[in-house]
């Protein structure tokens, strides 16, 4: 497999489509991956989960480097685990292309920022609907990427929170323009074009996609909604 595609290229203004593949066949990855890519998949997000931060447990840094093999999509990797600072060298030596942690488990998030740079990875900071958006604020100057949790981490399938909606918003206004605004959990094709207007670009999508009979189609519709 050559060189992955490099995360710069991907849409920043025009929407993208994530799929979380914490509701794919991992007994059949690969083809997974394969399906996602002719759907049209930009790339891909992977939720990791340490039974800790978040009561769930998927996987680590394997999963990411054998994703790595398979496939030039870009790796947008969610750490949901605590002390994210212990990993974050060797999930960037697995592939990860963007590593996003949680605010919440590590609020001195500076230095966690420079030393994702120094991996030559961009920095996400994530937060879930109960943290307020000013524990932000010190970083926003840092970060490549915003990660607006519109669930409770931990679990695929949960109903959106209406408060995402203000929390893109106020970002949208007070970030670079260059920095992407992610939003994360039960969207949906009644929920994306709203995440949309408050100023989302990325998008990740699990039930929505992994639930339906065509993931090209989920994709595609997703997509349009989020542009309209
Ligand atoms: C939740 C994860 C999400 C999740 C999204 O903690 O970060 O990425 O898999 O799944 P849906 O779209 O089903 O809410
Ligand atoms: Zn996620």
């Amino acid at each position: 497999m050559s060189a992955s595609i490099a995360i710069d290229s991907l849409p920043t203004v025009q929407p993208i489509v994530l799929p979380s593949l914490l509701q794919c066949d991992f007994a059949n990855l690969e083809r997974e991956v394969r399906t996602l890519e002719e759907a049209g998949v930009q790339a891909l997000h992977l939720d990791v989960m340490d039974g800790s931060f978040v009561p769930n447990l998927s996987y680590g840094m394997p999963i990411v480097a054998a994703l790595r093999k398979v496939t030039r999509l870009p790796l947008d990797v969610h750490l949901m685990i605590e002390q994210p600072q212990r990993y974050l060298r060797q999930f960037a030596e697995a592939g990860a292309d963007l590593l996003t942690f949680h605010i919440e488990a590590a609020p001195e998030a500076g230095p966690l920022i420079d030393e994702i740079h120094s991996l030559g990875v961009k920095a996400g900071l994530a937060l879930n609907p109960a943290t307020p958006l000013g524990t932000l604020d010190a970083f926003l100057g840092d970060i490549d990427l915003a990660l607006v949790m519109s669930v409770p981490a931990g679990f695929g399938g949960q109903k959106f929170h209406e408060n995402a909606l203000e929390k893109l918003q106020s970002l949208r206004s007070r970030v670079r323009p260059e920095v992407i605004l992610e939003v994360d959990g039960g969207v949906n094709a009644s929920t994306i074009a709203r995440c949309a207007q408050a100023g989302a670009r990325w998008f990740v999508v699990g039930s929505a996609i992994f639930g339906q009979p065509s993931y090209g189609d989920a994709v595609r519709n997703l997509t349009h909604l989020a542009s309209l």
